[in-house]
């Protein structure tokens, strides 16, 4: 059965010295999505997804996963729960090739441990074959497959971000979480990105992504919340959101509607 919330955030705070970066953040997406989280810069966007996955302690938060409670502080239990993110600034095995990036995304799904891995017994043979075959797969799936075999810090900026979509999509996420996919893309590019994004979400996986694009998020999220100074200022359907008048006055400016 499907859970009708897919990601359930309550009630983060998060502090760094002094600034209080993340104030009572509470966030839920629904099952089969796209949520968006705008707001200006340093609002605290990234610090929600750093908190959500582990990279930092929140000081207060709950954190539920299809039904399922889970300790971002446990990578694995955030792998494993079902949550992959991309990065504001790209984070790509640069000298790896473009192949090599998903495998390594996909291995965390193997079973065969070190021994395995070190006597490379018929069982780790096997692994390898298929996270080999579906990291290509995937590959084909954003639609770079033909630069597989290319050093990642050779491919254009827009691939490299299809990589890190890739990689991501390589743990078999219920939630992909991106942190400004369409930054530094140019129009055509965020076409792509947009058909993309759709295609992942019409194949079953939730996203949540922080974007500055207005158009692309008005155009995409069915959900956006805002936050603005560590706090959700606003949550709801982008026209909502479009016509909110503190909205206008934190972030989108007059004219947007
Ligand atoms: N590791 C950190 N140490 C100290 N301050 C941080 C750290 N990460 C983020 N901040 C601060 O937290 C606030 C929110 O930052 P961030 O989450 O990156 O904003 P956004 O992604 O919305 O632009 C900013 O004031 C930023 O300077
Ligand atoms: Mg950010």
């Amino acid at each position: 059965m499907i859970n009708k919330v897919m990601l359930e955030v309550s009630n983060v705070n998060k502090k760094f010295g002094g600034l209080l970066a993340l104030s009572s953040v509470s966030l839920s997406i629904e099952s089969g999505t796209i949520a968006g989280l705008i707001g200006p810069n340093g609002a605290g966007k990234t610090t929600f997804f750093n908190v959500m996955t582990g990279l930092y302690p929140a000081d207060t938060g709950s954190f539920s996963l299809a039904g399922k409670s889970y300790n971002p502080r446990v990578v694995e239990e955030v792998v494993f729960s079902g949550i992959a993110r991309t990065f504001q600034n790209i984070r790509l095995f640069k000298e790896m090739t473009v192949l090599e990036n998903v495998m390594v995304g996909r291995h965390c799904r193997t079973k065969a441990g070190f021994w395995g891995a070190t006597l490379r017994t018929q069982k780790t043979q096997l692994e390898e074959k298929l996270i080999f075959d579906r990291s290509l797969e995937l590959l084909d799936y954003v639609g770079i497959v033909q630069h597989a075999s290319k050093t990642s810090k050779n491919l254009s900026y827009g691939d490299q971000r299809r990589l890190e979509i890739a990689r991501a999509m390589a743990t078999d996420p219920l939630v992909l979480a991106l942190d400004e996919p369409a930054a530094g893309m140019n129009a055509t590019e965020k076409v792509e990105l947009q058909k993309l994004l759709e295609k992942i979400n019409s194949d079953g996986t939730t996203i949540l992504m922080i974007e500055h694009d207005v158009k692309l998020v008005m155009g995409i999220c069915h959900s956006i919340t805002v936050l603005d100074h560590g706090e959700v200022i606003a949550h709801g359907t982008p026209d909502l959101i479009r016509t909110n008048p503190a909205v206008i006055e934190a972030y989108l400016g007059p004219g947007v509607a």
